[in-house]
Parts: structure tokens; sequence; C-alpha cells
């Protein structure tokens, strides 16, 4: 049987992925496809359904992107999302003009089309996510109003004939709350499609474009340890066995037994078939970082000796034709997004790797999805959930999470220290997935008096921030009983810590982590 297939044209628009990611919740698989995609290839690929998505551009523009007019007559259900409402209104005979009001953000909408297939059962009135200049002022032939709101009177508008859907709205943000049901009806009962794709479809698929991609050559794949590059890992070792060379760089600043349990996992014990390398590389980390103080400089000297150890690895290797990465979604519209902001610190990705290494290409195969769609992936190839929920950690590791210079000592201190914050965390059940729960060590010493003795100890700083994205964080009000645990614990079994701090900033004017 035919697989249900929905086309995404690509206008431009920042939302695109989400779009792609919506229709997969709806078990129906997606492709994105840019706005230049020949009607012939289109038609070929036998779509369900086709959505277009916004885009910056004014279709006015004789310049703008645009679409041959046909596609709206195919016989192929199509949603216009944004810009694509406005091309669709365009190109058939509509009328499109720069709004007097544009509209950003969350917007009261009012539905006028009950009956209609894709607002069925929302609120008569309900918010909608805009973010528009130009607008629709005229219909084209056939077209009704389904909903309005007040600076806009054609927020919907379709031809239930034509099977044509247009909202000037964005239903997949979430900002729109019944926005996933409106794609949902979309897919489902205008285009027909039976919701039938899994995580193990995308496996299937991956294998063998990942084969197609990479033929006899190898690949050679930075394994961090995290969530991403272990899933990527996983995933290749399905699609070319063998062929797939993971080199894990112990840098001597990983959570304590991390390195282990990676090698437990990828390693000749494990149940993947790769070629596993695993470098300890500690002493020359610590070598390098000997002394260094400035969090900035540590950064850059973990990141430069990271890549040196891997290239010098790679080398010993012989040919390798192929680089794989972790990247995943987030990671694209982050480096996208991130020019000309201010740098509050370089966040050093231990994956950042050089591209001038001789290789043929880049392989990222989880490039389209978002970081629960990487754990599913994750868990549909069989690795442990311990591994697939655990909590972000920085590149540059522990290096980071030791204010001032770095010594052996004080990295076995935050190891111990987080090992014991962690066993509480578990203990009384904290759901650490919802943001970043950690030890660090300050560079303070005080006094502290333990048995009869006087002691010039470190003070530990347990750090525990509830956040979603990353940019913004408050502190977690952990139960009193459970931070009094951690620092008994703490303060009576690692040596070298007399006392035990709870960070209760906020992220601003803090950062998550201390340096
Ligand atoms: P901050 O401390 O900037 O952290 O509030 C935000 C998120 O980024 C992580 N982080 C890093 N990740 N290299 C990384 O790969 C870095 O240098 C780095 N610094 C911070 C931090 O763990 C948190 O998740």
């Amino acid at each position: 049987m035919e697989r249900d297939t929905i086309l995404i044209l690509d206008f431009g628009g920042q939302y695109k992925q989400l779009i792609a990611r919506r229709v997969r919740e709806c078990q129906v698989y997606s492709e994105i496809l840019p706005y230049t995609t020949p009607l012939e290839t289109l038609r070929a690929m036998a779509p369900r359904g086709i959505i277009l998505t916004g885009g910056p551009s004014s279709v006015y523009d004789p310049a703008s992107p645009t679409c041959d007019p046909e596609l709206f007559s195919l016989g192929v259900p199509v949603l216009g999302i944004c810009y694509g409402s406005q091309l669709m209104a365009h190109l058939l005979g509509g009328r499109v003009q720069p709004a007097q009001v544009s509209e950003y953000g969350r917007t009261e909408l009012f539905v006028d089309g009950s009956d209609s297939l894709l607002l069925r059962d929302v609120p008569q009135s309900t918010v909608c996510w805009m973010s528009h200049t130009d607008r629709i002022v005229a219909l084209p032939a056939g077209f009704r109003v389904t909903a309005h709101t007040d600076d806009c009177p054609v927020a919907a508008m379709e031809d239930p004939d034509r099977r044509l859907y247009a909202t000037q709205f964005h239903p997949e943000v979430e900002h729109t709350p019944q926005g996933a049901d409106m794609l949902r009806r979309f897919v489902r009962d205008v285009c027909g499609c039976r919701g039938d794709w899994r995580m193990a479809s995308f496996v299937e698929e991956q294998i063998v474009a990942l084969r197609k991609r990479v033929g006899k050559g190898r690949v050679l794949l930075a394994l961090s340890g995290g969530v991403d590059s272990s899933v990527t890992a996983a995933l290749l070792s399905r699609a070319v066995g063998k062929q797939l060379v993971c080199v894990f760089v112990d840098h001597g600043l990983m959570r304590k037994d991390e390195g282990a349990q990676v090698k437990a996992v990828f390693g000749p014990e494990g149940g993947f078939d790769l070629n596993y390398v695993h470098v300890d590389a500690k002493e020359r980390f610590y070598d390098a970082l000997r002394g260094v103080s400035d969090p900035e400089a540590k950064r850059r000297i973990i990141g430069e000796q990271f890549v040196r150890v891997f290239e010098e690895t790679a080398k010993g290797l012989g040919t390798v034709a192929y680089l794989a990465q972790g990247t995943i979604y987030p990671d694209v519209v982050e480096s996208g997004a991130g020019s000309g902001g201010a740098t509050i610190k370089s966040h050093h990705n231990v994956g950042g790797l050089p591209k001038d290494m001789g290789f043929e290409g880049v392989v990222e195969p989880l490039r389209m999805l978002f970081k629960d769609e990487v754990r599913a992936l994750g868990t549909e190839l069989g690795l442990p959930r311990e591994l697939l929920y655990r909590q972000p950690f920085p590149g540059p590791g522990l290096g980071v999470r030791i204010m001032g210079a770095v010594t052996p000592e004080k990295v076995r201190i935050v190891q111990e220290a987080d090992a014991i914050f962690q066993e509480e965390l578990r203990r009384f059940n904290v759901d650490t997935g919802k943001g970043q729960f950690f030890a660090a060590l300050t560079d303070m010493r005080s006094v502290g008096v333990m048995g009869d003795h006087r002691t010039y100890d470190c003070a530990v700083v347990l750090r525990a921030v509830l956040t979603s994205d990353f940019m913004t964080a408050t502190a977690a009000r952990l139960p009193y009983e459970l931070l009094e645990a951690a620092m008994n614990r703490i303060v009576n079994t690692v040596p070298g810590v007399n006392r035990v701090l709870y960070d209760l900033t906020s992220k601003p004017p803090a950062t998550i982590e201390l340096e």
C-alpha cells in the first residue's frame, strides 16, 4: 500500500519544521520541499495533501516566491498558512493588500464557519497566533470566510468543494491552542490520511536513505554520550554497521561514571554493531587547563583540545568519507538565529568540528527532529531510558561547573557531590526532565569545624532550575528535606567539602551554569 504523504511547500517560513512535526504527530509522513519544486514532481509524488508555509514576502511583489496556479487544480487538498493563504487568494483571483494594522502575537479569533471541516468543534471565540502585515481583502470565487479577527476580515477561508483551505494565522504554533486539532482535521479528515506512520517507519526510511547516501564509505561520529549523538550512533549502526566508527573522547570532565556508561552501551560489550574507539584524554585536558581560570579561556581550550584529539584519532583510522553529527532541529534554528546577539557564553559544542578535515560530506540524520522525537526514536532503537532522559550537559562539561582553575581533585569533588545530589533527587521523585539539576564547585574556601578540627575547605553549590527553553529559568522549590539530605551526605562523604549552598537565583540575571 502506498504511504500517505503530506507535502509542505516552503516559502521561507520560520515554522516549516513545526508544521512537519504537527503532521508527524498525526502519524502521517511529511516532506518539506522548496516552493520551486516543479508541478510535475509534486504530482508524481502523489501526495494526499499539500501545505503552503508562511514566508516573509508580499504576494504582490513581482519578485516574491510563488507556485504554479495549477497546483490548486490537482484535485489534492491544499492548506495555505499565512503567506501561503495570501498566495492562494492571489493566484485564484482574490486580492491581498497591506493591512492598516499589522497583527503580531496572540489574537482573538472568531469562527464564522462552525460547519467547516477544519474548524469544526473550535469554540466560536478562541485565540490564534498572528504574524502578518498583508491581508486578504477580496476572496477568490468559490471561497467563503470561516473566521475573522478584529483587524483581519479573512482570518480563515475555504472552498470545500475544491478542498482548498487557508488560515492567515499559524495553526502549527502552541500559541494557537486549537491549531494542532485544525491541522489534524486537515490531514486526517480533509486529506483522508490513515495515520499509520510511526517512528518505526522513520527508522526504516532513514536506514534506506543513509545506506544510499553513504554507500560503502566509512562514517565517523564524535560520540559525547548525550542524547543526540547517542541516537545518531544507534541509527547509523542499524544502517551501516561496522562502517560506522564512533569516537568517544573522555576529556575527564564528564559526570561520575559517564565514560563507563557510554562504553557499556556502545563498546564491544554493548548491543550495537559499530566500531567503538574510546580515547582517554583526561591528562591532556587537565594539562592544557592547568592554572586557567577564565571561563571563556577554559571553553576555548576544551574546544580546541577536543578537535585536536579527534583529528589525531581520525587520522589514525585511514580513509573516512563522512562525518556524522547529532544536529537536531532546534540546533539548526539556534545557529541561524544566533547572529547579532551579544555573546554571553560561547556555547562550545564538543560536536562542533571543523569542516576542513577532508570529509566528502556531513551526515545529520536527526536534522528534522525535535528533542522529544529524538527520544522516541532512541526508544525505538533500543537505547536505555537513563541515557535518553539524561539531563542536558554542556559540551565543556565540568570545566564550566568548577569555578576557577580545574584540577583532577576538584573534578572528583564535583562528580561525587553531583552523584549524591542526583540520587537524592531520584529518592524524592523529582522530575528532572523539567530543567537542569546539578552540583557545581565554587572557588570559595571557608572555615569549618569537623570533629575537633578546624577545616578550611571548598563550598559546593547545588543548582536546580526549571526551564523548557534554557533561555530563562527559575530556581526549583526543592523539598527542604531533600536539600538537607544532600547537604549531609556531601559534607560527610566528600573529602574537601565543608559547606553546601543552594543557588536560588533565576536566569536572568544569573545564568544556569556558574560560568
Ligand atoms: P547558561 O549557563 O548559558 O546555559 O544559562 C544554558 C544552557 O546551555 C548549556 N551550556 C553550554 N552548552 N557548551 C554547551 O554545549 C557550553 O559552553 C555551554 N554553556 C552553557 C547549559 O548547560 C544550559 O543547558
